[in-house]
């Protein structure tokens, strides 16, 4: 038997000192006295006591643990899966287990009548009336679907990305759902893992930023707030390093990286108060992150002090022993509870195994206790013991808030990102002077399950959208003729896993016979001819991006490169919108195509958004926040690289392909608007700092182009020396201007012990070592303009 100690707790019960394990002892009693003070208050006042003096959840939860038996302790710790699941046929119904008190959760329940009875069992025949915490992927919108993380970050607005993920929250409160496993907050270096589009990229600062604002928006304030749910900072951790992209698959990342590039999104998600974390799947440098004593003890209870409870991902406690890690299930469920696992997802696991390991001894009833606790605590805060349900007949007005669809169109708008615009044929004229006729041609043109992606659409099917041909058809004015023809059809290689699971209702692309796919290609070109100009909108379809979609080439996929050549060799003018959830090869489009709209999975209001960038109503503002690669080859690819002993600089030996440049198609932070602006005038106020003092640094940004718009002033730094090397950059502040034609601002950073702190792997710890420092700023990670300033003992 291995001999773990616990992750709550600390240590077994059996190896504390005399009476540090008579947990529920010491509580009981400062907690009677509280509640018998309250009464005996409220009794001789005659009024009801003022809501200050009701006990805390945490107090609520140590009174109902008290009434609980071990049976029903576990129980709350197994979320049910809310549909039946082909690979546990055994798995008894999770409307069974929760009316015995065996289930404290269920997940995969979207529909609001569904979980008004999966409640109403819970609390009317459950013999403790304990209500579920009822999960959910609501990830980017339950309703309206706004655009993914990964289109979010990239407008640079954590408010906005705030504001997004309220309106979500919301709407799925108003269904019932409590709890979304979301923020997703994997850092992505890898554009071949399909679940890049999660998160909010590649560069960590960013990310803690994107984290922070996300749980603001689903929890709102504080846990609990009416109208809010309780978030679940996700997956814990290094799940995007998996081993050449392929999703689920080992990654294995250095103390440096894990401290310095991976953990900081997590970290920044705890210090806002996220309620809840999920373990990731995979192995970390070959312990499994389900069964994992250091991720989910020693870095988050001990070293964050995280006070939330952990959740496994789907299945991962059993899967244990697929990893070859657990023996059995009952090791399985031994490994996950004693790393730190709270809640076991649809394994089934806990809810059978854990009785026997109480039985045994192998796990005691205050580890238990300290395991069930916070999740009480959770549902306590948000408000279930005094109404679980809600109500059907007011879901619609918050769903159909007009409010929600214009911040969708915003966010979709400020999310997307102008890769190329060289010869100004953007913004298009909607009056017909300059083209009367405009095809617009592709497989993704009027797809709303390719606009919503895949978290979106597993709740809506893509239902409700405005695709990117409705949206042109309603900007244009009379006088422009558009033709849609959608090409050939693309659709995944090897199908998806989810293709058919019950309650998904996204589904991979019917297949097109060679004859069908030729037709279909001869008209799109036919199209272009019989138009002035052509729209050309290529990408990714359903279920060609997110879970278990990861690729090992980023080529367009079918024929979609072979459709854009056949369309730029009519000579008509191209623009290129993209719709996808990663970067995709477009280095040849690069090259030959006039303009191209990087457009991301924009959403419910996605296909409007389109046309008020392309006919110029919004001046596109969007940055990106991964580097895109010139091929997949390139993968993994990032700015924040070491210098390495040869460096981009160096006059020779500096080339790391022979048949590829080393930069990126497109940089981290770049993108364009339809006005120029000029970042200048950097000034230190100082060039000598103490350690732990601030230097602050200011730049002008001013508006040379003919109309207003946003920029993204960026701020970048390097150590030049220290116990370790540091990245050739890394971005420590940005701020995002609104200017008018011609406006001059001045935007100040402060740099101090915050961005100069790094986890140095030779000292292994937190150091803030005197230095010289460079210092870069500009509107992406290539910025010129250059300072320096030493920090000194
Ligand atoms: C995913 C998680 C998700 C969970 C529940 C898993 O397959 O990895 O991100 O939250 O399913 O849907």
């Amino acid at each position: 038997m291995k001999a773990l100690p616990h992750p709550t707790l600390g240590i077994r019960e059996e190896h504390m000192p005399d009476g540090a394990g008579s947990y529920r002892s010491r509580l009981s009693f400062p907690f009677l006295v509280t509640i018998m003070s309250i009464a005996v208050a409220s009794f001789l006042s005659g009024q009801a006591p003022s809501p200050g003096t009701w006990p805390s959840a945490e107090q609520r939860a140590d009174t109902l643990l008290k009434q609980m038996t071990v049976e029903e302790k576990i129980g709350q710790l197994n979320q049910a899966a809310g549909v039946p699941l082909v690979i546990l046929p055994d798995a008894p119904p999770a409307e069974e287990q929760v009316r015995k008190g065996l289930a404290g959760s269920v997940l995969w329940v979207s529909e609001p009548a569904a979980i008004n009875r999966f409640q109403k069992i819970a609390v009317e025949e459950s013999r403790l009336h304990i209500p579920l915490l009822i999960g959910l992927d609501v990830i980017h919108g339950y309703h309206t679907i706004f655009p993914p993380p990964l289109a979010m970050s990239a407008a640079w607005d954590p408010k906005l990305v705030e504001q997004v993920q309220t309106i979500a929250a919301r709407e799925a409160r108003a269904a019932g759902i409590n709890w979304s496993f979301a923020p997703m907050v994997d850092i992505a270096r890898d554009a071949r893992w399909g679940r890049m589009v999660e998160g909010a990229g590649e560069d960590p600062y960013l990310g803690a930023i994107m984290a922070k604002a996300q749980v603001r928006g689903f929890q709102g304030p504080e846990l609990g707030t009416p109208g809010h749910v309780l978030g679940c900072v996700k997956h814990f951790a290094a799940y995007g390093a998996a081993d050449g992209g392929r999703d689920y698959d080992s990654s294995y990342v250095s103390d440096d990286l894990l401290w310095n590039v991976y953990f900081p999104p997590f970290k920044a998600a705890i210090d806002a108060g996220v309620g809840s974390l999920m373990s990731a799947y995979m192995d970390l440098n070959d312990v499994p992150a389900t069964g994992n004593y250091f991720l989910l003890h020693e870095v988050l209870r001990q070293d964050w002090k995280f006070q939330g409870f952990v959740v496994s991902d789907a299945l991962a406690v059993k899967s244990l022993i697929t990893h070859g890690y657990a023996r059995d299930a009952d090791d399985a469920a031994y490994l996950g509870f004693h790393a730190g696992v709270n809640m076991d997802m649809a394994s089934n696991t806990y809810v059978t195994e854990l009785p026997k390991l109480f039985k045994a001894g192998r796990i005691t009833e205050a580890q238990l206790d300290a395991t069930v606790r916070p999740l009480l605590v959770a549902k306590y805060k948000l408000g279930l013991f005094e109404n679980a349900y809600i109500d059907e007949s007011k879901i619609a007005t918050i769903l159909n808030d007009p409010a929600s669809g214009r911040v969708a169109r915003e966010a979709a708008q400020k999310s997307m990102v102008l890769l190329k615009n060289d010869a100004q044929l953007l913004p298009l004229d909607k009056s017909g002077k300059k083209y009367s006729s405009i095809a617009v041609i592709g497989p993704v043109a009027d797809s709303g399950p390719a606009q919503v992606g895949f978290w979106g659409g597993m709740i809506t099917g893509g239902d409700g959208v405005v695709t990117v041909i409705a949206g042109i058809k309603q900007k244009v004015g009379p006088s422009v003729r558009i033709e849609y023809a959608k090409g050939p059809g693309i659709r995944r290689e090897i199908p998806s896993v989810f293709d058919g699971l019950p309650g998904i209702k996204l589904h991979d692309e019917p297949a097109q016979s060679a004859a069908d796919a030729q037709s279909a290609f001869d008209e799109a070109v036919a199209t272009a001819k019989r138009c002035d100009m052509a729209v050309m909108v290529l990408g990714e379809g359903p279920l060609m991006a997110g879970e278990a979609a990861s690729n090992s080439s980023l080529r367009l996929a079918g024929r979609q490169q072979e459709l854009l050549e056949a369309v730029v060799a009519t000579d008509k003018p191209v623009v290129l919108v993209l719709i996808n959830g990663r970067p995709v090869n477009i280095s040849w489009a690069a090259e030959h195509v006039g303009s191209i709209l990087e457009a991301w999975e924009p959403g419910t209001q996605g296909g409007n958004a389109v046309a008020d960038l392309l006919f110029g109503d919004a001046n596109p503002g969007g940055k990106l926040t991964v580097s895109w690669p010139r091929s997949a080859g390139q993968e993994p690819l990032y700015y924040a690289h070491m210098i390495t002993h040869a460096p981009e600089t160096a006059p020779d030996f500096k080339s790391r392909y022979q048949d590829v440049k080393t930069s990126p198609l497109y940089s981290f932070g770049y993108g364009l608007s339809y006005t120029t602006f000029a970042v200048s005038n950097l000034q230190l106020d100082r060039s000598r700092a103490k350690v732990g003092e601030n230097i602050g640094a200011s730049v002008e940004v001013q508006n040379t182009g003919s109309r207003a718009g946003d920029e993204v002033v960026q701020v970048y730094i390097h150590q030049q020396s220290g116990s370790a090397s540091r990245p050739v950059r890394q971005l420590k502040g940005f701020e995002k201007v609104s200017l008018a034609q011609g406006e001059k601002k001045t935007v100040h950073f402060t740099l101090g012990k915050d961005e100069l702190t790094y986890w140095s792997p030779s000292v292994r710890n937190w150091v803030l070592e005197p230095a010289v420092f460079d210092v870069w700023v500009g509107d992406d990670s290539t910025a010129t303009l250059h300072g320096s300033f030493e920090v000194t003992q």
